[in-house]
């Protein structure tokens, strides 16, 4: 039925509109309206941390249902390997999948390096400021590499989008 088909991806779409989109506005919006609140780098840190965690409540989600609509949307394309192998839409999927599985493994380090353990030292002010430095730095780059990562899937998604 064509109405489950558009439902199915206007859902995909909610999705990557607030994984890619909140992602964006953190970059561009929030971290630089942050830099002019406070000249403390650990309290910048500790609040960056807080909305990080407010947003991946709803970021995780929506990357758990961009998963699962984007195989749903796809189940009958992925049970037939020759053609994911023979014609450009199916090269651009494993493409498209192959960034999707690179992007769960920067997320994961990006959000793993921040434990409980290292997000209490940071809280109650016991890091030293070199150590907050080099684990501020990890941070932002694990950081742009899902964003980018995230922008390199949804030029997948408008390669498959044109059947080229
Ligand atoms: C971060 C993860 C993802 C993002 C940001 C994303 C984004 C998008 C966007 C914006 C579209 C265009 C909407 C449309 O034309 O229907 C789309 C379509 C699609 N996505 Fe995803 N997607 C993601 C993950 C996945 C995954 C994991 C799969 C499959 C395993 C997948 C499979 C598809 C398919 C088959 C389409 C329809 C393309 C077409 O034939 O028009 N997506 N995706």
């Amino acid at each position: 039925m064509s109405l489950e088909i558009a439902i199915i991806a206007w859902i995909h779409l909610i999705s990557a509109s607030i994984w890619v989109g909140g992602s964006i506005f953190i970059g561009i919006v929030f971290v630089p309206v942050l830099k002019t609140m406070t000249t403390s780098m650990e309290e910048r840190l500790q609040i960056m941390i807080k909305v990080g965690k407010r947003f991946n409540k709803i970021a995780v989600p929506s990357l758990i249902i961009l998963i699962i609509t984007g195989v749903y949307n796809s189940h009958q394309f992925l049970s037939k390997p020759e053609l994911l192998l023979s014609s450009s839409y199916g090269n651009f999927l494993i493409i498209k999948i192959i960034l999707v599985i690179a992007l769960i493994i920067v997320f994961t380090v990006h959000i793993r390096i921040i434990r409980k353990d290292i997000e209490e030292k940071i809280l109650s002010k016991e890091m030293p400021e070199n150590q907050i430095q080099k684990l501020r730095k990890k941070i932002i780059i694990l950081g742009e590499a899902t964003v980018v990562i995230s922008i390199a899937i949804l030029f997948m998604a408008a390669l498959l989008d044109t059947g080229i």
